[in-house]
């Protein structure tokens, strides 16, 4: 009989995905097969020697098929890590991107300098990864998070409840601020990633991102920046007089967004972070200095 061990099936799905020019195949192949088989990735390899029944691997089969066609790992596994916290992602959310932990990590930092309780808004949520993200490393934080699609909302509140912060974290719908109230609902920070992606981007994106993530997670109009102007028109009826809002940014788009911050008139101070890649990322703008 023609025996399947991890080994040899780690091997085979490997060799699959790299002719068929999927990113990081080694890296798939291992998380495709760890979560048909209930296992940790480093589990595949103390138990590298076990063979893999049927019903599994037929399975993984489907799965690797799917993979091959491009569709993203993380949905057909449906979660993925964030800033080293599991979260769940389904298809009507954008996939968590390493480049957004800059904005959790400048959050954080900001939060951390502040004394007493911090209220937070994540615009923008998604699954929740910057809400759940801030709100386990800074315990003073309350997070009030909106997203305008629901189906993004229902996982969001998954990842809130598998992280126990249902105390502190709300979910609203609504189109940006629109959920908030000016007179009750006044922020120390305001953390979004906005979808920022133009019209020209958004022809030019690879098969695994348009084909398979939420349109609605990504495009932004003709110059990508439709999100950001609408942020601007409204922000400073919801930020504390020492409040700071700090954006995700495509790393083209730092000037403009600048600008767009200082024509409002409303921030003392912007600055413009870099990424691991020397990018620009985020886009802070703090109200009054100091
Ligand atoms: C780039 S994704 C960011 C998701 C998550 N915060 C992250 O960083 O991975 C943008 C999110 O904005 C939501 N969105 C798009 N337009 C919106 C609007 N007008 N108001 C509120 N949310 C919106 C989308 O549903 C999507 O979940």
């Amino acid at each position: 009989m023609n025996e399947w061990s991890i080994q040899k099936l780690l091997t085979w799905v490997t060799e699959y995905l790299t002719q068929k020019g999927v990113d990081s195949p080694r890296l798939s192949a291992e998380l495709l097969l760890s979560h048909v088989l209930g296992l940790k990735r480093i589990e595949l390899y103390t138990q590298y020697n076990k063979i893999v029944v049927q019903e599994q691997l037929d399975r993984l089969r489907d799965l690797v098929k799917r993979a091959g066609l491009h569709e993203p790992v993380v949905y057909l596994v449906g979660r993925t890590e964030f800033y080293s916290i599991e979260f769940e992602v389904t298809p009507d959310c954008l996939i968590p991107r390493p480049e957004t932990e800059l904005l959790v990590q400048r959050s954080i930092e900001f939060l951390r300098k502040r004394t007493g309780p911090q209220l937070v808004c994540d615009l923008c949520t998604g699954c929740g990864i910057i809400a759940v993200a801030v709100a386990k490393n800074v315990p003073d934080a309350r997070v009030l998070a909106t997203d305008i699609s629901e189906p993004a909302l229902a996982a969001a509140a998954k990842n809130v409840e598998k992280h126990k912060l249902q105390e502190r974290i709300e979910l609203r719908k609504g189109d940006l601020f629109e959920p908030l109230v000016p007179q009750l609902d006044q922020f120390d920070l305001i953390a979004c990633n906005p979808p920022y992606v133009s019209t020209a981007e958004y022809e030019a994106l690879e098969k695994n991102v348009k084909d398979y993530e939420p349109r609605i997670a990504l495009y932004a109009g003709e110059d990508g920046l439709d999100l950001y102007r609408k942020i601007v028109e409204k922000v400073s009826h919801f930020l504390k007089p020492d409040g700071s809002l700090l954006l995700e940014i495509g790393y083209t788009q730092g000037p403009a967004v600048q600008g767009l911050l200082e024509q409002a008139g409303t921030f003392a101070q912007i600055r413009i972070d870099k990424d691991l890649q020397g990018h620009d990322r985020v886009v802070a703008a703090q109200r009054a200095s100091g």
